[in-house]
This record gives structure tokens, C-alpha cells and sequence, in this order.
């Protein structure tokens, strides 16, 4: 099994990737940029979106085919981000929360083409991603190790630590945790 890493649709023709060659899809880039949901650049907005959401999309449905004719797995890299929206990363957030949503509705067309789609939630990683963070961090391998644990085990959904956890959790309390969290907090 060899592990490639592929921008975009160019990248597939360029590497000399055959289709038929892949067996896992793995949706991992993620773009993140700071700034208030009312007064911050749109801009950066429509670049996270592109990235986050239409990206995975669209390599999803490139290699749905060949996913489909392997019995695969696309495993979608979301985050504990996608049930709450805090102060100043709202619109990363807002990315997140559409990705979990899309990943769910790729399923169910995946799903019955005997694909296994994997959501992958997890708090702060150690990587350049979050170095601007001061909060605990997990290690990348925990995440890694998680997801193929998942796979293995036909997983739909994986929870790697204590964040995603907790926070899928308080989505049911009252009043819910994504009410309450940041309530009060300005500029958000
Ligand atoms: N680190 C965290 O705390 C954390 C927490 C929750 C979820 N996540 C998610 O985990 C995933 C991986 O993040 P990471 O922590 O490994 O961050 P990272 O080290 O910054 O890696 C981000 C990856 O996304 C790629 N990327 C960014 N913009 C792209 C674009 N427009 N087109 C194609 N590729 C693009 C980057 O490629 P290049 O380097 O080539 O630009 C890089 O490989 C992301 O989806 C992120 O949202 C991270």
C-alpha cells in the first residue's frame, strides 16, 4: 500500500495515479484564518469554504468509482470544531460543521456501494495548524492511530479524545452546550 498525498484533481493526472489504484481516500486539508463572523474578511471565508468543504466534496466524488469497484473507505478529517463556534473562528468552525454534514449525506450514497465513510473528530493537535494555540494538544500519531483502529473496526464515526467526546456529549444537554459556551464572549 503506497500513501499519496494529491492537491486536487490536476495533482491525480500529474502523479501518474491510476483511479483504480486507490483504496482509501483520506479528506485532510484544512485551511483555518481568524476573524469576527460580522466584521472579518469574506474573503478568507470563501478560501476556508473551498478548502474545507468543496474540496473534500469534490475529491470524493472523483474517486467515488474507484472506491466503489475496491470496497474503500474515504475517511473525512473534521474536528470537535464542527458542534461549537468559538469567538474570533467562527467561519472555520461554520467549515467544519458543513463538512460534517456533507460527509454525512456522502454517506448514505456511499454507504450502499460498500464504501465505509469514517468522520474523524478530535480537539487541538499538535501540528503548525494549531501552533498559535496555548490549550492541551494531542499528539498527530493518537489521531492516525485512531482512524485506522476505526477503519479496522468499520467505524462510521471516530471520537479520538476527551474533547470530541465531551462536546458531542453537551450537544444534547440544557441548554446545549453550543448555546452556552461562549455566550457573553464579544467580537464573535
Ligand atoms: N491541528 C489541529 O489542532 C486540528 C484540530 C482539529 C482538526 N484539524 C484538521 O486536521 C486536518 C489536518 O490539519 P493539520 O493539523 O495536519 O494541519 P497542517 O499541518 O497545517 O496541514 C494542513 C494540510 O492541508 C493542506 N492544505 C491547506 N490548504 C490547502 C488547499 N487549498 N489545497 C490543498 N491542500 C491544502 C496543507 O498542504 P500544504 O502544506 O501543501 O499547503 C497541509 O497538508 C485539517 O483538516 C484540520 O482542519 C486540525
Amino acid at each position: 500500500m503506497s500513501d499519496v498525498s494529491l492537491r486536487g484533481a490536476a495533482d491525480i493526472r500529474c502523479k501518474g495515479l491510476r483511479h483504480e489504484d486507490v483504496t482509501v481516500l483520506v479528506n485532510n486539508a484544512g485551511a483555518v484564518s481568524f476573524g469576527s463572523l460580522l466584521t472579518g474578511p469574506l474573503d478568507d471565508a470563501h478560501a476556508m469554504f473551498r478548502t474545507n468543504v468543496f474540496g473534500p466534496w469534490e475529491m470524493t466524488r472523483v474517486f467515488a468509482p474507484a472506491l466503489a469497484a475496491s470496497g474503500g473507505a474515504m475517511v473525512s478529517v473534521l474536528s470537535a470544531i464542527a458542534w461549537f463556534s468559538p469567538p474570533q473562528n467562527g467561519a472555520y468552525a461554520a467549515t467544519k460543521a458543513a463538512a460534517w454534514s456533507l460527509t454525512n449525506g456522502l454517506r448514505m450514497g456511499l454507504e450502499s456501494a460498500g464504501v465505509l465513510v469514517q468522520g474523524l473528530h478530535f480537539g487541538a493537535v499538535d501540528t503548525d495548524f494549531a501552533a498559535g494555540y496555548d490549550g492541551t494538544k494531542i499528539a498527530p500519531g493518537q489521531v492516525v492511530n485512531a482512524s485506522l483502529e476505526g477503519l479496522e473496526a468499520e467505524a462510521p464515526e471516530v471520537l479520538v479524545d476527551a474533547e470530541s467526546r465531551n462536546t458531542k456529549a453537551a450537544l444534547s444537554g440544557a441548554p446545549g452546550e453550543y448555546l452556552r459556551r461562549f455566550l457573553g464572549s464579544a467580537g464573535s
